[in-house]
């Protein structure tokens, strides 16, 4: 038996009949269902506001010991998306010419990609998202932290879906190494750089690869 917490609140849930919970649940699906990785981005402009509402929705994730190991840097700035794509397609350079497996190559190619990610310019936020591998108290002690990778990846989730259920477009790109983000947006070395997540509106008549995702009984069993 685990013991009570010290302090505790009211926890406010909403049940629903099964019947609105299934149609709820399959409202919810048809919606996710819905996103897709873009990487031709407008540069139409995007409201901070909503950019904030998706970054305290991704705040709400679980996360070890509720240490809650993330930090979001939010770009718009030109000069600095800039200076974001300067490093990424460097890095990219040398993946897809040098470092790349072929099978990695070959597993790639249906997408499309390349080293060239002129998105990271157009689309009007890049999210730079950090996972704290240790926190600092208040007298700048070592404060350790728990399942860092599983919290962040769960924050991230639900950061690109509010994104998307907000209407934008988003896309998870992840140069490697990534350590030239710590040094353009100031990061301490106690951070490790995650991903980009590139958001705004789909350029207009935007495609996308034609993707097949795993069907239930591929991704799921049922033990009865
Ligand atoms: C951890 C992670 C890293 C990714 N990195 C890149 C990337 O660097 N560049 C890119 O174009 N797509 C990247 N993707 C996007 C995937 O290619 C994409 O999610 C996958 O093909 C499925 O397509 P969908 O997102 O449209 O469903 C990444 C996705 C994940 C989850």
């Amino acid at each position: 038996m685990d013991t009570p917490p010290s302090k505790t609140v009211a926890l406010h849930l909403t049940e629903y009949p099964e019947e609105e919970m299934l149609q709820r649940a399959k409202n919810f699906y048809g919606l996710v269902n819905r996103r897709r990785s873009v990487r031709d981005f407008s540069d139409r402009p995007v409201c901070r506001q909503v950019i904030e509402q998706c970054l305290l929705a991704a705040g709400t994730a679980p996360s070890g010991a509720n240490r809650q190991p993330w930090h979001f840097c939010v770009v718009s700035a030109a000069s600095i998306k800039q200076q974001i794509r300067q490093g990424a397609e460097r890095e990219e350079r040398e993946f897809y010419q040098r470092r790349a497996p072929d099978d990695w190559l070959q597993a790639l190619a249906p997408l499309g990609t390349n080293e060239s990610k002129p998105f990271l310019e157009s689309a009007p936020y890049l999210i730079v998202i950090f996972a704290e591998k240790h926190g600092l108290d208040a007298g700048g002690n070592k404060i350790k932290n728990y399942y860092v990778p599983e919290s962040v990846g769960i924050a991230t989730g639900l950061l690109i879906t509010a994104l998307h259920h907000a209407g934008l477009a988003t896309l998870t790109h992840t140069p490697s190494p990534m350590k030239f983000l710590n040094q353009i947006l100031g990061r301490p070395a106690r951070e490790k750089p995650v991903m980009i997540l590139v958001v705004g509106h789909a350029a207009r008549d935007t495609r996308v690869p034609d993707i097949k995702r795993k069907p239930l009984a591929d991704i799921a069993s049922f033990f009865d």
